[in-house]
């Protein structure tokens, strides 16, 4: 079975000290300090944390734990939506390979598919489109408070914000152990997510909001609520609302990274999706996370030349400054949706003209990748190195990047959620190893040095 494939969480059995015969499927550890032998179980290749607490020098110990910043090496839930193999650059969404669904099915059938874990049927596709096409507005109200972002306001900043508003709007969304209020909520920020984004952006252009047409695509609507001036009619150009759409989908669930487990964390204490998704949209603004695609175009643009590479690549490897777009945590092979979105940038290009700093990027990764510091560091193209290329050329502003970033987060965030409720996970409480002062009497103002 695949390491994290999902089942009910299970109780913790009782532990047996080492005697005789050792069951197979354990890991018996030896504590040195007390000579004394432990059996863990071993389930999906992986201990539970709290086998380890029975580990004990003194009977009144609190036990050992297992130290893990940055979650590197533990498994926080049991999950059945994405499975990704890092080293062979595998990424699936319950089970089927990224290039088998990116450019084949639209990003609300695999919308559909990460929420619900199968494909959906025709007659599936088209309720589950009209739950969505019929959520896009946005209250009036939201338009006041948006208005009162300043005209330079960062349309994550904006994004976030009206994401958690959304929450004062919906006040029964609190109400998460209800399937059919959850699944109210679900298409709601599924529908709105493009109209916020896109009225974040007019909102910095100073142009008027477009509403939605509910008659086009989603991606094609996304581009109508961004760019409709004066026509009765916005047309997508279908290269374009494809790419977008393709884009989407690649970013649709990638496990538990950071804005994920954000979510989840933020999700287990019983908060309303809406504040959860605000916190999960909030991580994914940092730069490294998903502010990475803004990044790469601001060193693209700061490396400025395919001559100047060189030096740039120096910088580099003396640690001052980080290749951004490359390296992940978890893929230490070429990232499989930075392949897809390769081939996307021709088609886009054809339409927009070639962005010349795709130059630079192509030359970049060439150099990048035979480079022994960079070989030997596993360092290969993530998903932003391209992505930012082309919304460049679509003629989207660096500070959209994380906000296109979110919208196609938005269907994996939320299954994410609803599958840690179904498996009534317990609030996210991590431990830590207390290294400050033990205890000391308080020092009065007068007598402190
Ligand atoms: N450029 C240069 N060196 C790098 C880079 C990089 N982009 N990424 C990692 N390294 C080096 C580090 O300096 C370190 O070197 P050392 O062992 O000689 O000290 C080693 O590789 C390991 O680095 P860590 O930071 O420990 O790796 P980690 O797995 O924690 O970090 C991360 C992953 C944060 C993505 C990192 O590779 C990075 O900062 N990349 C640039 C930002 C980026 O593109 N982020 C987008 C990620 S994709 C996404 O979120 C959708």
């Amino acid at each position: 079975m695949a390491k994290g494939a999902a089942t009910a969480p299970q109780a913790t059995p009782d532990m047996k000290l080492h005697e005789g015969l050792v069951p197979k499927d354990t890991l018996t550890i030896t504590d040195n300090r007390t000579g004394k032998a432990y059996e863990v179980p071993i389930t999906h290749d992986a201990i539970k944390a709290i086998d380890l607490r029975q580990i004990k020098v003194n009977p009144d110990d609190f036990g050992m734990m297992s130290f893990d910043p940055g979650f590197t090496n533990t498994a926080h839930c049991e999950s059945s939506i994405t499975y990704i193999d890092g080293d062979k650059g595998i990424l699936r969404y319950r089970g089927y390979p990224i290039e088998q669904l990116a450019g084949k099915a639209s990003f609300l059938e695999v919308s559909y598919l990460i929420m619900f874990g199968e494909l959906p049927t025709k007659a599936h596709l088209a309720e589950w489109t009209n739950n969505i096409v019929h959520h896009t507005f946005l209250h009036e109200n939201a338009k006041t408070f948006l208005d009162g972002f300043r005209y330079d306001a960062h349309p994550m900043g904006v994004f976030i914000s009206t994401v958690a508003a959304l929450s004062t709007f919906y006040p029964e969304a609190n109400q998460i152990d209800d399937p059919v209020i959850r699944q109210h909520q679900i298409h709601r920020l599924i529908a709105k997510t493009p109209t916020i984004a896109a009225f974040a952006y007019r909102h910095m252009r100073g142009l008027p909001y477009a509403y939605p047409d509910n008659e086009l695509s989603y991606a094609g609507n996304f581009l109508n609520m961004l760019f409709k001036t004066t026509e009765a009619k916005y047309k997508p150009n279908p290269v374009l609302e494809k790419a977008l759409d393709v884009l989407f989908v690649l970013h649709a669930d990638h496990e538990q990274n950071c804005s994920t487990a954000a979510m989840r964390g933020i999700g287990s204490s019983h908060v309303d999706p809406y504040s959860a998704m605000a916190g999960a949209a909030a991580a994914l603004y940092g730069p490294l996370h998903g502010g990475a695609n803004e990044q790469v175009l601001r060193m693209l643009r700061e490396i400025g030349s395919v001559k100047a590479i060189p030096e740039y690549i120096k910088r580099v490897k003396s640690k001052e400054v980080r290749l951004m777009g490359f390296g992940h945590r978890v893929y230490k092979n070429y990232d499989p949706r930075a392949k897809i979105i390769k081939q996307i940038a021709d088609e886009v290009f054809e339409v927009t003209g070639r962005n010349p700093l795709l130059d630079i990027a192509l030359e970049l990764e060439r150099i990048a990748l035979e480079d022994e510091y960079f070989v030997s560091h596993k360092l290969y193209p993530n998903v932003d190195f391209y992505s930012g290329i082309i919304y460049e050329a679509m003629q989207f502003p660096v500070e959209m990047y994380p906000v296109l970033f979110a919208i196609g987060r938005t269907p994996g965030w939320l299954a994410q959620w609803q599958e840690m409720l179904m498996h009534k996970l317990p609030i996210t409480r991590p431990r830590q190893i207390f290294t400050g002062v033990e205890t000391r009497d308080f020092v009065p103002m007068e007598k402190r040095k």
